[in-house]
Order: C-alpha cells, then structure tokens, then sequence
C-alpha cells in the first residue's frame, strides 16, 4: 500500500466497474478521491459505496460528459479552481457503441469519448499535473487494440465508411495507447509519468446498454474476472511505488508488456497527437 494521504486522484467513470473498485482501491490508500461521472445518481450511489467500502480518504462527485468537450471544459476548470495538486488521473471511462452514432461536437461516439474526451482531459489538466510531484497519468486501454489490424486509418478517424463496432472499439483503445506513448515523451523530463493499461476481461457493466453485449456478458461471466480483481492493475499503475519513474509503458497483470507495433510507432503516436489538438480546438 502507497500513503496516498492529501493525494488528489481523478477517475473517469468511476461509477461502474473497474473505476468504481480502482477509486476504493486509492481511497483506501487515503487519496482525495475526484470521482467524475456523467450520471448524477450512479455516481451519487457510487460515492456512498466508496466511503462505507474504502473507509479511508475522501470522495468528491463531480459531473463529467466526455462526449462533451463543453462539459470536459467546465470540469477541468472546476477541478483547477478547487485541486492544487493532482496526483493521479485515471482516465478509466470508455464505451463501445454499437451503431455509429456521433458526440455533442459530431465526432464517431466511441472514439469520442474514449479517446478525445480524454485527450481534451489530460491536456487541460497537464500543467497542473506536471507540477505535481510524481504524478502519474493512467489510462485504460485494451488488449482489444490489437483488433485494429492495420493500425489507425488517419484518413477515416471518424469511421464514416463500414462502421463495425469492436473494430472502432479495438481503434479507439490504440489510440489510448499511442496517446500514452506520445504523452509520455512530451511529459519525459517533468516528473510525471503516463502509462497505460489492459486490465483483463471483467465482468463489469461494459456493452450492457446493447442486448448483444449483454448476453455475451452474461455468457462469459463465468470466466470473466470480478470488477475488484480487474481493477488491480489500474490501482498499481496510479499508486505503486515499485512503478515511481516508469513512463511510456502499457501494463497487463501489473507487468509491463508490449503492444503491438503500431502503439510503439513514434511517428503515428505524433500525428495522432496534432490531429487530435486540431480536432478538439475545432469544436
Ligand atoms: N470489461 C472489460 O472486460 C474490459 C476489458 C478491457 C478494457 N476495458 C476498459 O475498461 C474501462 C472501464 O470499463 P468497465 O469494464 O468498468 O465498464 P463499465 O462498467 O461500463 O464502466 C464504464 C464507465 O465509463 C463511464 N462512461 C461511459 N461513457 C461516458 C461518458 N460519455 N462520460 C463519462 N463517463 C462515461 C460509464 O458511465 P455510465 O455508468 O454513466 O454509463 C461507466 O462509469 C473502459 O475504458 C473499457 O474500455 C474493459
């Protein structure tokens, strides 16, 4: 256990799931835990389950809609006016839509919020977070990202042709990936860090929302492991000290393993990183 005490830590989606038992995970290490939830009753009940759960540290509930970029604004700037420091971010919240539906700025739903919501995020809080001492940047990708065979289409980033849900899935969980890789060099000589992680298959509320995600979930509950064992890796990232210093790496089982060769590509990671500014400044 780190002594997280007077550490704000941040988690997206932590409501549900992995990031519900990552944000008991750092609240019982005596973090100020910021849990950032778009749903104001789960994350109302959520936060009564982290304090009777964790009994340690302290949970604030604050709203955030990352298919929003006005509503990732108007977080980062409530979560600046209130945190001088911020140690952890876990950017955990991700969505797999099944048809291709767009955000509130009209950018393809899943890459929306899976990847620039958090990249809008990440880069708005950056200043504060590379101020901090040690602060580490945590964000959860997938092994699906290897469903991206061919990398990142940069020509159709918005998948306006032959929309199949787990491949933009598998997309928008490399481009976490390759934000982290390119992060982590931007971030190199500050202090923090930002790796990514795969936390396993979990049992969570994940595709709940489509009746086929749903029975695949009921189906391969049974080999699935539990929310708490799934958040194990995020915790260790955001917290461990035998990861102080690590940076730029993507974890499964708390070890760091390679992904595949386009989420160690510099100079995707680069372009994905400009393409991604221009598109959040454009909306
Ligand atoms: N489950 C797995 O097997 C698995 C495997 C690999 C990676 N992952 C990744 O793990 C992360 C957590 O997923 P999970 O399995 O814990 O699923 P989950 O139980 O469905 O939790 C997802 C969380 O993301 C939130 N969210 C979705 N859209 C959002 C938005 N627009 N703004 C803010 N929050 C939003 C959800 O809020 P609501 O409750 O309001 O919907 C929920 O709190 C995801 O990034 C996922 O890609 C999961």
């Amino acid at each position: 256990m780190a002594n997280l005490t007077a550490k704000t830590a941040i988690i997206t989606g932590a409501n549900s799931g992995i990031g519900l038992e990552a944000a008991i995970g750092l609240a019982r290490q005596g973090a100020d835990v910021v849990l950032a939830c778009r749903n104001p009753s789960k994350g109302s009940a959520a936060k009564t389950e982290i304090e009777q759960r964790a009994q340690a540290g302290t949970v604030t509930l604050m709203s955030l809609d990352l298919a929003s970029f006005a509503s990732i604004r108007s977080f980062a700037n409530e979560v600046l006016d209130r945190y001088p420091n911020i140690s952890i971010l876990l950017n955990n919240a991700g969505i797999v839509a099944r048809d291709r539906t767009v955000t509130v700025d009209g950018f393809e739903q899943t890459f929306g919020v899976n990847h620039l919501g958090h990249f809008l995020l990440t880069t708005l809080l950056l200043d504060r977070i590379t101020t901090t001492p040690k602060a580490r940047i945590v964000t959860v990708a997938s092994h699906a990202h290897k469903f991206a065979r061919t990398g990142l289409d940069f020509d159709d980033l918005q998948t306006e042709h032959g929309y199949k849900a787990m491949r933009v899935y598998g997309k928008s969980k490399l481009a976490n990936i390759m934000f982290t890789h390119e992060l982590a060099r931007r971030i190199a000589d500050t202090g923090a860090t930002a790796n990514s992680v795969h936390p396993g298959f979990v049992a969570s509320n994940f595709g709940r929302n489509d009746p086929l995600g749903n029975l695949t979930m009921m189906l391969a509950k049974p080999f699935a492991l539990s929310p708490a064992k799934g958040a194990l890796t995020s915790i260790y990232v955001s917290s461990d000290p035998a990861v102080e210093g690590v940076n730029g790496k993507y974890f499964y089982k708390c070890a760091a393993v390679e992904p595949t060769s386009y989420g160690r590509d510099d100079s995707a990671a680069r372009r994905l990183w400009d393409i991604s500014k221009q598109l959040v400044a454009s909306a």
